[in-house]
């Protein structure tokens, strides 16, 4: 498919039918992920599809779990209603045919050498490079799911219950969960979400 109208038929796909995702099609997906661009090339990622139906479920449990537990803000009406749409959108993944769940290792970076800042200090003097990182690389995965016929989401909701994800997913230190994307082939399409005119977000510095 054209990459115009890769970009433009991608939407976020939150129900899936039962249809598996191809393994080939996981790997291609994750290996067009691998070409999007890292700080120093540095690539420190990972991607693990998780597939196992009854995993998916004890994972979207974790994450119940740990929503449950947060402090919720009693003077609020509605806030149950706004829990609940949380966990939904945080555990929708359970229902998916696939979930590929990126995972990185800090980059020490050239100014870590050069500097006495901590790695910390100097990442969020940078921006989160990792984190942007990140991104360029879920976006490969959603762009490439549209194009070999899936649909999928990106999420960030579950990392609310990272630590215990990773125990989970025997994610040893210094690797770390970032975000989950569940991918299937669509059970029809939500109403496209509007998007903002090119007027409102673009501007030229002459
Ligand atoms: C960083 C990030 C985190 C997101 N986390 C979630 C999530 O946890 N659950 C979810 O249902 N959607 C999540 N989304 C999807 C957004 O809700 C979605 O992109 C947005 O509503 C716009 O819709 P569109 O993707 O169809 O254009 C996330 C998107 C981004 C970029």
């Amino acid at each position: 498919m054209e990459l115009k109208q890769v970009i433009e038929k991608r939407m976020s796909i939150r129900s899936f039918t039962n249809e598996e995702v191809n393994e080939s099609d996981l790997k291609e997906m994750v290996r067009r992920a691998g070409l999007a661009p890292t700080l120093n090339n540095s690539q420190p990622w990972k991607f693990i599809a998780i597939t196992n139906k009854s995993k998916l479920k004890e994972m979207a449990e974790l994450v119940i779990s740990k929503l449950s537990d947060l402090p919720l803000r009693l003077d609020e009406i509605g806030q149950k209603r706004q829990l609940t749409k949380v966990e939904w959108y945080s555990t929708f993944f359970e229902n998916a045919p696939s979930l590929i769940a990126l995972i990185m290792k800090p980059h020490e970076t050239d100014l870590d050498k050069s500097v006495n800042l901590s790695h910390d200090d100097i990442i969020q003097l940078r921006n989160y490079p990792d984190l942007q990182s990140a991104g360029a690389s879920i976006q490969n995965i959603l762009l490439s799911a549209v194009d070999l016929g899936y649909g999928a989401c990106w999420l960030s909701g579950p990392m609310i219950a990272k630590e215990e994800l990773q125990t989970y997913l025997n994610i040893e230190s210094p690797w770390h969960l970032i975000a989950f994307v569940a991918i299937g082939k669509p059970f029809g399409y939500p109403n496209r979400p509007s998007k903002k005119s090119i007027d409102e977000i673009f501007t030229i510095i002459r």
